[in-house]
């Protein structure tokens, strides 16, 4: 997550067992070699890199990538495609490369260009969209038409019960970022994580009106003034922030996310968000966070397998689609499932 995934999220998600991952955007090359050096003092696990293609010229991505290699960096995720070209280098370099993508076609032509994982992103994920629909159908039909492609699922996961949900959608693992900008170590500005602790689904929207640096992206994020305003806001600086000790000015309507060391109306600035920031309660250290999902989905599993296994009664919880069921019936999954399957 560019800005807000810097050196110490990322190691506290690596060292808890997570991929950590340093959202680098579009960094210069001695910012690459900083934040690795920074990364590796905190964690020797693994740990990945990622770029934003879409916003880089192809020379300024080699010049990044070759930086993220020398500092020692394995793992590679992008946004978006990248050339064949590159990703035979960095598997020649014994890196393994990730791509986002966002519908069926996508997913098809980055395993065809060599990527190792997809990140498939629904359109309920926070950040930048590369497509419009949403998850659980994404995720099945692109599992269904490549079902040998390892998958990361992205878009609104924020629990245990939805990991486990990507997972029985044939996911390998979960690509998490909106929960993890609330976390302690992340890099953004207070007030943001507090607005995403007070944040329903509904409280964000899906617009391209914080384009400026990136024209015509559809992103989603927290919904300001900005976003629900009828027209454009007139251009004008609402902020500045710190980069490499130089304070640069924030136009209204800029891409940048709001960290620690932005300054200004950060209430208009672009506080990505997912829809699954409606469960974030507090900010909590990465590690705490990674432990609640995975108790939560070790519980959410259990209550499957009685599900599965056992013959539930009316007295007990019952989710909504499994069918009414009058006192005493005994109500068994399998049942349910064969239903499914002979619509
Ligand atoms: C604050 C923020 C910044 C992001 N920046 C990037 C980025 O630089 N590169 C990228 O590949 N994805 C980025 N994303 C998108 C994530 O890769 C991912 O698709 C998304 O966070 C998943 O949905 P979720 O936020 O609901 O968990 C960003 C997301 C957020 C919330």
């Amino acid at each position: 997550m560019g800005g807000v995934a810097g050196a110490r999220l990322a190691g506290a998600v690596s060292e808890a067992g997570g991929l950590g991952t340093l959202g680098l955007y579009r960094s210069a090359a001695s910012d690459i070699r900083a934040a690795i050096e920074e990364l590796s003092a905190l964690t020797n696990k693994p740990f990945g890199v990622n770029f934003v293609p879409e916003v880089m010229h192809a020379r300024e991505l080699e010049t990044s990538v070759d930086a993220a290699l020398a500092g020692g960096a394995r793992t590679f995720s992008f946004f978006s495609l990248i050339p064949t070209q590159l990703v035979g280098r960095l598997r020649e370099e014994g890196s393994r490369v990730l791509m986002q993508v966002g519908s069926l076609q996508q997913a098809g032509a980055a395993l065809e260009s060599g990527a190792d994982v997809l990140i498939v992103q629904g359109c309920e994920a926070g950040g930048h969209h590369r497509g419009t629909t949403a998850l659980l159908p994404l995720l099945d039909s692109i599992k269904r038409r490549f079902p040998g492609s390892l998958i990361l699922a992205a878009g609104g996961i924020a629990s245990g019960s939805a990991l486990v949900a990507i997972l029985a959608t044939g996911a390998d693992g979960a690509w998490i970022g909106t929960r993890f900008v609330a976390a302690s170590e992340s890099a953004a500005h207070p007030l943001y994580k507090q607005r995403l602790i007070g944040a329903g689904a509904t409280d964000t929207v899906v617009t391209t009106r914080y384009s400026l640096g990136w024209p015509g992206a559809v992103h989603r994020v927290l919904r300001t003034r900005v976003t629900d305003a009828e027209e454009p806001l007139p251009a004008r600086f609402c902020g500045s922030v710190d980069v490499g000790g130089t304070r640069v000015p924030i136009p209204i309507g800029s891409v940048a996310v709001p960290t620690a060391s932005t300054v200004g109306a950060v209430e208009d600035m672009a506080q990505y968000a997912g829809q699954g920031c409606e469960l974030i309660d507090s900010v909590q250290p990465a590690a705490f966070i990674i432990k609640t999902i995975m108790a939560e989905a070790e519980a959410t599993l259990a209550r499957l397998t009685s599900l599965h296994t056992g013959h539930m009664t009316a007295g007990q919880r019952v989710e909504p689609g499994f069918g009414a069921i009058s006192p005493g019936c005994p109500v068994q999954l399998e049942t349910h499932q064969t239903h499914l399957r002979q619509p």
